[in-house]
């Protein structure tokens, strides 16, 4: 059970971010490439099991967010991660500046190779001390 919902956990956390980098490449130059079904469709369901399997590796491991300093420290991230992504498809979109792209993609790459550091470690990076 726990190999399982781990594996599974690491399989939609590498997704979102596949997902994520491909609508940067396919509508850095054309927002409308954005407009595909299954571009509105797949992001957005393999974030939602991200998600699932976030709770779901939470409980079978039994390490809470607030309880282990580095699944807190994952939590603060992922609200990063997630803040940016919205962000960079938004710019993509071309809601914000266009200079913005660039920024916004960075950061939500950098918070989500943050967060695999800190899988990896089972250690905080930036927020816990120990
Ligand atoms: C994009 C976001 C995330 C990425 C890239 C990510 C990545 C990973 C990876 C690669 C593992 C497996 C580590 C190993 O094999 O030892 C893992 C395990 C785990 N993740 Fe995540 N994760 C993310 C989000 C989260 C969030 C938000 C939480 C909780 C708030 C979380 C909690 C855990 C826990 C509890 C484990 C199990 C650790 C263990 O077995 O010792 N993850 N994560
Ligand atoms: C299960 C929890 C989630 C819910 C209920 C949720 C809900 C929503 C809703 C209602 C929108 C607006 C949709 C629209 O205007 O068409 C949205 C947009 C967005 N969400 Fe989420 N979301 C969740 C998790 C996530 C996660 C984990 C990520 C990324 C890591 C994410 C990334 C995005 C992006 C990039 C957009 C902009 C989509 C676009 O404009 O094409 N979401 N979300």
């Amino acid at each position: 059970m726990y190999m399982m919902v781990k594996h599974l956990h690491a399989t939609f956390a590498v997704l979102s971010l596949v997902f994520l980098l491909l609508r940067v490449f396919l509508a850095w130059s054309s927002a409308t490439k954005l407009d595909k079904p299954w571009l509105k469709v797949l992001p957005h369901a393999i974030d939602g099991l991200l998600v699932a399997s976030i709770i779901g590796v939470v409980v079978v491991t039994g390490m809470y967010p607030f309880s282990v300093p580095f699944v807190t420290e994952k939590l603060v991230g992922f609200i990063v991660y997630v803040v940016f992504s919205v962000l960079t498809v938004l710019a993509l979109r071309g809601r914000f500046s266009a200079k913005l792209k660039a920024p916004f993609a960075a950061l939500a790459i950098m918070s989500w190779f943050w967060l695999a550091k800190v899988a990896f470690m089972k250690h905080g990076v930036l927020l816990a001390a120990i």
